[in-house]
């Protein structure tokens, strides 16, 4: 009788269970209130210093929730042999960790042990668009940090020289569709890139052409000027649109009119679907936002930590 009752009640138990792993928009009203502002105030201080922090804070929480689920894999340092993400082959433009240690640390102080890492980059993400003159959002929270973090997993990220299909399974591996796809590559108007990451475009592009032909001739000659061949200056590249620290609808504008920068960015004008995206985002910041919100949602959804890490670089 008494192993009946555990067993009803564990059957009764377990979507409870399964709740609590849920996000939720209040889950820290009790025991963090001031958490948001808190975030807040270290992303806007770090913004105040160095005006690429916001497209570092965006892209670095894409990759986290790419690999292992929002889960602040990204956060980790290498260990020994153990190299983590961060070390990764696609890490070219990885930085700013430091504006998550801070707004870690005040948040430990405010309540100590309660605020997964993962959150607070999902909520620096979120300031990082609203303070770039982006749309702001309601964020569900509730994740946990996760206990790995693996360099070569960084492969199972999305390349920037990926066609359609291959964005199309990459994205739809994590739950993600079409339209979340081109909604989300907006965050390319946000930040800059190496020449490495479309040297594929211009120079040596296939057998017969040097250069992409879907790239406007006068972009392409321009990109080719800032990244020559052979190009030896370490940091040289081309900020990711023409307002590249505005969140704004203009990375669609650009991509229509061939100056998109990754063949990944063109690959989304080679589906109806997504050309079809790309022209109404183009035309309607409104959309666009709309659809960007609804889609980092669901991005920052992607869950899979256990723990309350203590400091974002290592594991408990
Ligand atoms: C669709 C697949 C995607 C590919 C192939 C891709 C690829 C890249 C590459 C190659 C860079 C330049 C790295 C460099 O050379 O420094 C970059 C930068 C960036 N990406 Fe993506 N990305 C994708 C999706 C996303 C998503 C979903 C977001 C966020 C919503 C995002 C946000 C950014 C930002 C903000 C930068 C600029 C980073 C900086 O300035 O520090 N990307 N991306
Ligand atoms: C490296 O990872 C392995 C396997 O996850 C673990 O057993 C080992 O303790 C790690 N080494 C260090 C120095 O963290
Ligand atoms: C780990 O690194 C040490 C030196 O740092 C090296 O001696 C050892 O062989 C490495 N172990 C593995 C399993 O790669
Ligand atoms: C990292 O991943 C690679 C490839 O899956 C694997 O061979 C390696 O053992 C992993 N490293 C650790 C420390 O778990
Ligand atoms: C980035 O990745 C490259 C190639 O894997 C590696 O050599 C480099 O040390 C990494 N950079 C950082 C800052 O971890
Ligand atoms: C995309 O690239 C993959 C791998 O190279 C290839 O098999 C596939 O046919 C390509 N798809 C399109 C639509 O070009
Ligand atoms: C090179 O690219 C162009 C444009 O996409 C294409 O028409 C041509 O067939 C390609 N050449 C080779 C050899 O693949």
């Amino acid at each position: 009788m008494a192993a009946m009752i555990i067993l009803l009640f564990a059957i009764a138990m377990f979507p409870v269970y399964a709740h609590v792993s849920a996000l939720s928009l209040n889950y820290y009203d009790k025991t963090c209130p001031l958490l948001e502002p808190t975030v807040t105030s270290a992303v806007k201080k770090a913004m105040m210093n160095d005006i690429t922090v916001p497209a570092a804070l965006l892209r670095m929480h894409f990759h986290d929730c790419f690999i292992r689920g929002c889960d602040a894999s990204v956060l980790l340092d290498s260990k020994g042999n153990n190299t983590s993400e961060k070390a990764g082959p696609p890490n070219i433009s990885l930085h700013a960790f430091y504006v998550i240690d801070n707004a870690k640390k005040a948040v430990e102080a405010l309540c100590p042990g309660v605020v997964s890492c993962a959150d607070i980059l999902t909520l620096a993400a979120r300031d990082a668009v609203a303070l770039s003159g982006g749309p702001t959002w309601a964020v569900p929270k509730g994740r946990k940090d996760g206990r790995v973090s693996n360099a070569s997993e960084t492969r199972q990220l999305p390349a920037p020289v990926f066609n359609i299909s291959q964005l199309q399974q990459s994205f739809s591996q994590r739950g993600l569709s079409l339209t979340d796809l081109v909604a989300l590559s907006g965050g390319h108007t946000l930040g800059f890139s190496h020449c490495s990451s479309f040297q594929n475009r211009i120079h040596n592009f296939n057998a017969t052409l040097d250069i992409d032909p879907t790239l406007k001739p006068s972009f392409a000659a321009s990109l080719r000027n800032v990244c020559p061949a052979h190009n030896k200056v370490k940091n040289a590249g081309a900020n990711m649109d023409s307002s590249a620290t505005t969140f704004d609808n203009a990375y669609y504008k650009l991509l229509l009119k061939g100056k998109g920068l990754f063949s990944s960015d063109q690959a989304l004008l080679t589906n109806p679907k997504t050309k079809t995206l790309v022209s109404k985002y183009a035309s309607s910041k409104q959309a666009f936002e709309k659809a960007f919100v609804k889609s980092m949602i669901k991005m920052s959804s992607i869950t899979g930590g256990q723990e309350i890490r203590l400091n974002c670089r290592v594991v408990n």
